[in-house]
């Protein structure tokens, strides 16, 4: 059988997920963020998340020499700022609300779900490389839906999957 990436990337298109924005430092102290969905829950005890990102992703230093890394789940209102992350604008940080936490990385305001952690492996995933990192802190918020992506778009959960 011959592979085909197009198919490929098209039949990965129709599992849904969250969206998320995986931030940290740089080493002259600059926050950095990336647009992420392959984020998931990894281990409860102890507690360990990954998200995947790729080898050509002009942040990977920053995030390899980083001790610490913070994901941050989108709601739909946030919209925007996934765009924004995903791109290479400059001024990317120009008016976003964000709070450091223990570690210093930046913790974006009204998303949610925060999650705050130390990065306690890398592995090989291919073009990519998969970050695993310890939990260290968090909150969650009652209020508000996910921002979803689903065949290379973003969709309500009240949208018909149909
Ligand atoms: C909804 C969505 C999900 C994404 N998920 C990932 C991902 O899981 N891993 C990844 O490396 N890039 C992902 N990207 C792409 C990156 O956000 C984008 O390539 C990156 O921000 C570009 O950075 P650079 O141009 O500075 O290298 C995603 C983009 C979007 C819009």
């Amino acid at each position: 059988m011959s592979f085909n990436p197009r198919t490929f990337r098209n039949a990965l298109g129709c599992f849904p997920t969250g969206v998320t924005i995986v931030t940290s430092l740089k080493e002259d102290g600059a926050p950095i963020g990336v647009t992420i969905s392959s984020f998931s829950s990894l281990s409860l005890s102890p507690p360990l998340v990954l998200f995947c990102l790729d080898d050509r992703n002009s942040e990977l230093d920053s995030f390899l020499r980083a001790g610490h890394f913070a994901i941050n789940v989108l709601s739909d209102a946030q919209q925007d700022l996934s765009d924004r992350f995903a791109s290479r604008k400059s001024g990317k940080w120009d008016g976003v609300s964000w709070e450091p936490w223990n570690s210093g990385v930046p913790i974006l305001n009204g998303c949610l779900a925060n999650f705050e952690c130390a990065l306690v492996a890398v592995h090989d995933g291919g073009d990519h490389r998969i970050f695993v990192g310890q939990v260290e802190r968090m909150r969650q918020s009652e209020e508000g839906k996910p921002l979803i992506y689903w065949r290379g778009n973003y969709v309500g959960l009240s949208d018909s999957l149909s």
